[in-house]
């Protein structure tokens, strides 16, 4: 029998000193967030093994209908957004996962010429499975010929600076950033990422940008807390993740998944909240909550088509196309990259 250690090489030094980095950067985040008086634990932590897989599972409840649009819409429109962008783009996506919805827009692109695909996540496990599936899937290999895919395993920023540079003359720079993982972050930090994002690029560089709409709250509600419990266990499954690697020693038993619609805020809100008091330890803090007392562990704002337009307009992009879904609001909108003032 092969020695285990064959199968699982260590990852070569830079990698390991890059994971370590980051690491010490998320432990850091944990210890400001657990000091708040509104203890916050960054939403990253939902994404471990099993999280991964409980968010896919999710996105196959009813309720649940976000992913569902986006995949929907990439699919019927793939045709079009290729139409709008010059003949040779690269690709690059922010946190690809398993890149499923992305194949049919990769293939519209590849029919008119080669394309660089560059897939961007911090799980290797993800890209993994982003090159396999995408080079393997039997009806796709006529499409996938000419698609040429190179994983980076990072944070978006970084590693979209790295495929950036890998542009070749007469190629421009496609963005995707899909999935409304934009809904995570604070409407304020939303706008400086955008920001970011766009100072990396060159004027005639596109971004496309998948945001889930506002719908009524309960709506909302359903989706954030279904009747099968499989966002209840995401949630949770954040504490078991912050146990495991930062030291914790929450009890899972006495918290409860609870979503919130904040409405004055526009987004949705997941917390655990403690069902009794407790005192517990996590990345080297103790902690006390009292009963009732909440851990905020995720946002998700939700947006208008007018609003993603002012977000484009600010931060230096032109909105181009927007594509919405009819059976659950949601908006694939398609950004020029402009002048930045
Ligand atoms: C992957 C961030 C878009 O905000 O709806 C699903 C994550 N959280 N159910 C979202 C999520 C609870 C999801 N995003």
């Amino acid at each position: 029998m092969m020695p285990l250690a064959a199968k699982t090489p260590p990852l070569p030094r830079p990698d390991r000193l890059a994971r370590a980095a980051a690491d010490t950067a998320l432990m850091a985040e944990i210890r400001a967030g657990l000091a708040k008086p509104q203890k916050e634990l960054p939403s990253r932590l939902l994404y471990d093994e099993l999280g991964t897989a409980l968010f896919e599972a999710l996105t196959l409840l009813p309720e649940y209908g976000l992913t569902r649009a986006d995949q929907r819409l990439l699919e019927q429109q793939a045709g079009a957004i290729a139409r709008l962008l010059p003949e040779r783009v690269l690709v690059t996506e922010l946190g690809s996962g398993s890149g499923r919805k992305t194949r049919p827009l990769l293939a519209a692109v590849s029919r008119r010429a080669p394309v660089n695909y560059f897939p961007i996540d911090v799980s290797a496990a993800a890209l993994d499975r982003c090159r396999r599936e995408l080079l393997a899937e039997p009806e796709q290999a006529a499409d996938s010929r000419g698609i040429h895919i190179v994983g980076l395993e990072g944070t978006y920023l970084e590693k979209l600076r790295e495929a950036v540079r890998r542009r070749q003359p007469g190629e421009a720079v496609l963005v995707l950033f899909l999935g409304s993982t934009i809904g995570n972050f604070d409407r304020g930090a939303a706008k400086i990422f955008l920001w970011r994002i766009r100072s990396l690029l060159r004027r005639g560089d596109f971004l496309l940008l998948g945001a889930d709409l506002e719908k009524p709250a309960a709506q909302l509600l359903a989706a954030y807390a279904d009747a099968l419990g499989i966002t209840a266990a995401f949630n949770l499954n954040l504490l078991r993740h912050l146990n495991r690697d930062f030291g914790g020693n929450f009890a899972l038993e006495s918290f409860r998944h609870q979503a919130r619609y904040n409405a004055p805020a526009r987004r949705i809100e997941m917390h655990l909240v403690a069902q009794i008091p407790l005192h517990c330890r996590a990345a080297g803090l103790e902690i006390e909550l009292a009963a009732g007392e909440t851990i905020w562990t995720e946002s998700s704002h939700k947006f208008t088509p007018a609003g993603l337009r002012r977000m484009a307009a600010a931060s230096g992009f032109r909105p181009v196309a927007e594509w919405r879904d009819a059976e659950w609001p949601f908006c694939e909108a398609l950004w020029r990259a402009e002048a930045q003032s």
